[in-house]
Order: structure tokens, then C-alpha cells, then sequence
């Protein structure tokens, strides 16, 4: 295993051809243009790489010098070969259930730092499952997580949290509100979330889930249901990680709808979805409606936008806050693994964690949460009470 020091590239995406990988080395070439990273982009593709990095080279005048390799998914040599060259390593190869693992396996054999945008339950439990133990022995970090699943969540949590009163018990409500499009890549995950062959009855036990935890929710003003998405684990498993929310701690997030017109909408729409993915040929038919390496226009993307509100309790305290920002499935995702890669990347050895496979709440924290903010990611206070 070669030094860490030493390694030619300090960073390298992973996926830089795929819709998000695109966003992602754009953001990094310009949030880090009079900087010495040495930044590569990876891919089985070389020209489709040269190609991207042309046109940021010559239309956008944002990119320096950057390294191209080229490695296969389905080859493990070449991905260690990868691993070795790079101090921190950005995956954005999707669906992770399909193909996460064989890039985590290389971080570790390499002892490279791996960061991912996956919001995929069942693949984050897996490698902590198999990984976890090896990281922390290895002192590697494994940082899932790191897009808009589950960085607003966790950290608009530990941002809420850190105001209350440090020993009391502590419970936090979050209520999502976002306008979006998804990309050939975000959409093909979904389908692999509800096929039989990742989660049996997954897609039929998410509506039952989102069903039983309706209401209307009068802090925010609207109607609120349970999704099952990763958020609520990645940040209890800060809250387990960090040690510092105080006893007892809760947390619940819920998405929000204006109207009962649009939960109809809603919930027609991923009924049906569930319904398609259940079959072969009309999963084929969902998969084809949006193909993998497009995804929402620019124009698109400037009208998108989200916003978690946050209702922090103690015995004796009641705040909220928010955290909220543009296009949260891909201009702001690109921003905060960006940023999650160069937290890492500057605070290496003074971070609490130097191994295992964590969330971004334990591993990166108050560090992210101020890159992040200086980056353009409103985090706020809107109302602080005393309860006497
Ligand atoms: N958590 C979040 O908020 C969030 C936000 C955005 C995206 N995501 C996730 O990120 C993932 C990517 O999304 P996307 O829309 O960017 O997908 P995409 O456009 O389909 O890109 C997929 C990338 O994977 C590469 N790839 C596929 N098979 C490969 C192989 N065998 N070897 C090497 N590279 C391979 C593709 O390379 P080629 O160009 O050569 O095909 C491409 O670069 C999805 O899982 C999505 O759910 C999550």
C-alpha cells in the first residue's frame, strides 16, 4: 500500500461521465481553481472523459490540470489499481446495490478515504455490515451518504441539536419540502429500491408506512407523511456515533404535500411505480423513461429548490431552524459531496474518526456544516423558546 502523501491525485470522481459525476468535477474544478488539488476523473470510458474535460477545459475555462484514468466496475484490479493513485476517492456509480461494493472492497485494500452520494438503505447496511470492522482497523474512512440523502437531514439535525441544552432528552421533528426532477440514475436506484430482487415487499410496506403516519401538519401548514427513506437512520446512527445529542434522543422526518390534491398525485404515482416494479418487462418499460447520463436541465434545476424545517425539544427548550438551499438532487448534491471530499481532505488527522464506515454527521460535523454554509447553504435559526 503506497503512502497517502505520496499518491499522485489528492481526489478522483468516480462516475465523472454520468449526470451527477459531470455536475460534481465542474463544481470542484471551479470551487477549487487557484488551489493545488490534483483532481482525476475515472470512468469506463476514457473518451467520453476526455471529452468532459475538454469542454470544461475550453467552454467553461474552469478546469487545470487533471488527471484521466480509466477502470471497470466489474474489474477489481483496475479499480485497485484506481484506489492506489488517490488520497480520497468519489464514487457516483449507481445503483450501489448493483455497483458500490467492488469500490469500497478497492478504498479499503488501497487504504483510500471513499465517499458516496448513495441514499440506498440496503447497500449502506451492508457495508457496515461487512466493512465497518476492516475500516476502523485500516484507518480508513467510508462516508456514505454524502448528496441530498443524507446531508440536510443529518446535519441540519446536529446544527439544531448542538442549540439545545447539552444533557437534556431531545427530540427533533424535520419536515421536507422540495420541488425536483430526477436523473436517469436517481430514477433507475428508485426502481432497484422497489424491485423484489432488492427488498421484498419494500415498495408495498413503504406506502403502508407513508398510510399510517398521515396527518396534517399544522407547524408548517400542510400535509405530512413518513417516507422510507434513509435519513432517519443515517442521523440516528450520528446521534449513536457522536455520543454528544444528550439521552434518549428521537428524531422524525416527514414530507410535506400542500394540499390533498398533490398527496393524491403523490401517491398515485408511486402506487403505480410499486406496481410496475414488481415485473420484469414493465420494470424494463419504467427503466426506459429516463436513461442513464440525463437528467434535469439547468433551467430546470435553477426553478428547483429545498427546505428542511427542523422542531428541535428539550424539558426545557423549543427551536427551529432550517437548512435549505437550490436543486437539491444535483447542483446541491455536488456541492455537498464536493465539499464532504474536501472537508475530509483538509482536516484528515484532526477529525474525531480516523476509520470505519461512517455517517457524514460523525465523520465531517461542525467542519462541513461551515464549509457548507460558506458554500451557499442556508442554515438558519427561525424561532428559539424557553419553556419555564
Ligand atoms: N443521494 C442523492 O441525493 C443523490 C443525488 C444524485 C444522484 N444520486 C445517485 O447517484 C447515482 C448516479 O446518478 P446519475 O444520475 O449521475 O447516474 P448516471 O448518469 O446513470 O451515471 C452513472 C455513472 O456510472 C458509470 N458506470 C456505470 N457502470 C459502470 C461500470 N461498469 N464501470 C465504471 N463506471 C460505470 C457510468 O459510466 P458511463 O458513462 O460509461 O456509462 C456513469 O458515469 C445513482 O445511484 C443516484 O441514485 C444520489
Amino acid at each position: 500500500v503506497s503512502s497517502r502523501e505520496t499518491r499522485p491525485y489528492d481526489l478522483t470522481v468516480l462516475g465523472a461521465t454520468g449526470f451527477t459525476g459531470r455536475l460534481v468535477v465542474e463544481y470542484l474544478a471551479r470551487a477549487t481553481h487557484d488551489s493545488e488539488l490534483r483532481l482525476a476523473v475515472a470512468g469506463r470510458n476514457e473518451k467520453k472523459l476526455r471529452t468532459i474535460c475538454e469542454k470544461l477545459q475550453n467552454e467553461k475555462g474552469v478546469l487545470g490540470d487533471v488527471g484521466i484514468e480509466t477502470c471497470d466496475i466489474h474489474d477489481p484490479d483496475s479499480l485497485a489499481r484506481l484506489a492506489a493513485k488517490t488520497r480520497v476517492l468519489i464514487s457516483t456509480v449507481g445503483p450501489y446495490m448493483r455497483y458500490g461494493e467492488p469500490v469500497v472492497k478497492a478504498c479499503l485494500s488501497e487504504q483510500t478515504d471513499y465517499i458516496d452520494i448513495t441514499g440506498e438503505a440496503d447497500f449502506v447496511a451492508r457495508i457496515i455490515k461487512k466493512y465497518d470492522e476492516e475500516a476502523q482497523a485500516k484507518n480508513v474512512l467510508i462516508i456514505s451518504c454524502c448528496g441530498f440523502d443524507s446531508i440536510p437531514a443529518d446535519l441540519g439535525t446536529l446544527f439544531t441539536v448542538s442549540l439545545l441544552p447539552p444533557d437534556e432528552t431531545k427530540t427533533v421533528r424535520s419536515f421536507v419540502e422540495a420541488k425536483m426532477e430526477p436523473s436517469g440514475g436517481t430514477w433507475a436506484s428508485l426502481i432497484q429500491a422497489m424491485s423484489p430482487e432488492s427488498h421484498a415487499k419494500a415498495g408495498v410496506g413503504a406506502l403502508a408506512l407513508m398510510a399510517k403516519g398521515f396527518h396534517r401538519e399544522p407547524t408548517i401548514g400542510g400535509w405530512a407523511f413518513p417516507m422510507p427513506v434513509i435519513d432517519p437512520w443515517i442521523v440516528r446512527r450520528s446521534a449513536r456515533k457522536r455520543g454528544d445529542y444528550g439521552p434518549k434522543f428521537r428524531y422524525h422526518q416527514f414530507f410535506m404535500l400542500s394540499s390533498l390534491r398533490s398527496v393524491f398525485k403523490v401517491g398515485t404515482a408511486l402506487g403505480g411505480m410499486v406496481l410496475l416494479s414488481q415485473f420484469s418487462r414493465s420494470r424494463q418499460w419504467l427503466l426506459d423513461r429516463k436513461r442513464s447520463g440525463t437528467g434535469p436541465s439547468k433551467q430546470v434545476r435553477s426553478k428547483s429548490w429545498f427546505k428542511l424545517t427542523f422542531v428541535g425539544t428539550s424539558a426545557t427548550a423549543r427551536i427551529r431552524t432550517s437548512v435549505s438551499g437550490g436543486d437539491p438532487g444535483y447542483t446541491e448534491t455536488a456541492k455537498m459531496v464536493s465539499e464532504a471530499a474536501l472537508t475530509l481532505l483538509t482536516s484528515r488527522y484532526a477529525l474525531p474518526f480516523q476509520g470505519g464506515v461512517l455517517t457524514p454527521g460523525a465523520a465531517l460535523g461542525e467542519r462541513l456544516i461551515t464549509r457548507l454554509v460558506d458554500a451557499g447553504i442556508a442554515f438558519t435559526v427561525d424561532e428559539a423558546t424557553a419553556i419555564h
